[in-house]
């Protein structure tokens, strides 16, 4: 008895396991079909997704992780570039210029921007002061004709410059821009003009005036160009009695330098008369390819024909700088900042 009863005890105890692990059994199947559809939705969904994926050609791919590679090193170029100042050094040679300014150094800057090279500009003061110059000659935009700019990092840098050497100083479009619109900017221009004059700065605008020295002199024009001349995508024509009709006639037989902020006229002020003409406003094309040079003027130009360095027109020079800042698209690729250190000498 005792032998059966514990047999049924046995198989009661089995059955009890037996019906418990079906229960289970049954209870993880339910479960484990339903996790089993979700699964294959989601599997069923991530490979459309993946055969969307895979079904963009390789060459597409290949393009675009290689353009978002480009554009992030472009960022990262531009931003160091952005900050390597460089001077170039240039020689103009000519019979006209007299025996007092030959040896005579101009420091041509062009295109601040309001940009900071250093505490207070120090960088840029010291790289100026390297040049070791008789005078400073600015070509205009060391501003930024926007509203929520303001005049500070210019006009301390001239303050500073202007403790040291001579300078004077013609307008790009940028301040002009400012002296068109008061509705817009209000007598930002009218004050910025007044705090170079306090500073002993000579703004010219077109006029021209004689640089004398002991012995000699040479002559120094300024001329604002219309906004028209500034337009994007077009670039018109611009007739010599234009020219004439603003600035009047060239002074002859002296030597003579033209502070000019747009580049694209040098035929017109070859034309006039101008043995050195210094212009900006081109920021070297933004991007510069070698042996192609800048890509891109702020007129919208593609290659322009005049993007940096030296040019020359008939008995003419012009050195068109690259500038020092930039404003609504920061970017320099290969265009380093530069300061144009230019030595006058006497060709006998
Ligand atoms: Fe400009």
């Amino acid at each position: 008895m005792r032998k059966r009863g514990c047999q049924n005890l046995g198989i009661l105890f089995f059955c009890t396991i037996f019906l418990k692990m079906l229960c289970y059994g049954l209870f993880f199947f339910a479960i484990s079909s339903k996790i089993g559809k979700r699964h294959l939705r989601i599997r069923r969904w991530i490979g459309k997704q993946r055969e969307g994926v895979f079904m963009i050609p390789l060459w597409i791919w290949i393009i675009a992780v290689l353009l978002v590679v480009g554009i992030a090193v472009a960022v990262l170029l531009s931003s160091y570039e952005n900050k390597r100042l460089t001077v170039e050094y240039y020689e103009i040679e000519s019979e006209k210029i007299p025996e007092a300014f030959d040896g005579y150094r101009i420091v041509f800057l062009t295109d601040l921007h309001c940009a900071q090279f250093g505490e207070n500009n120090q960088e840029l003061i010291e790289r100026i002061d390297e040049c070791r110059p008789d005078m400073i000659l600015v070509g205009g935009d060391m501003v930024i004709s926007r509203e929520s700019s303001n005049e500070e990092v210019p006009l301390a840098l001239m303050k500073e410059l202007s403790a040291k050497y001579p300078i004077y100083y013609a307008d790009g479009n940028h301040e002009l821009k400012l002296a068109r619109n008061e509705e817009i900017f209000g007598v930002r221009y009218k004050d910025y003009v007044h705090s170079l004059k306090e500073y002993n700065i000579h703004h010219i605008s077109n006029e021209t005036i004689v640089i004398q020295s002991e012995t000699g002199f040479i002559s120094l024009t300024a001329f604002d160009l219309e906004k028209k001349y500034y337009q994007r995508f077009h670039v018109p024509r611009m007739p010599l009695s234009h020219m004439e009709s603003v600035v009047g006639s060239s002074p002859g037989n002296i030597f003579h330098i033209l502070l000019a902020h747009n580049p694209n006229y040098l035929k017109t002020y070859a034309d006039w008369g101008s043995d050195l003409v210094l212009a900006g406003h081109f920021h070297g094309g933004m991007v510069r390819i070698p042996k192609f040079g800048g890509v891109i003027s702020p007129q919208f130009q593609i290659f322009p024909k005049y993007d940096a360095g030296e040019f020359h027109e008939g008995e003419t020079t012009m050195i068109l700088s690259r500038g020092l800042g930039n404003h609504s698209i920061k970017l320099r690729l290969f265009n380093k900042p530069e300061i144009s250190c230019i030595e006058l000498k006497k060709r006998d």
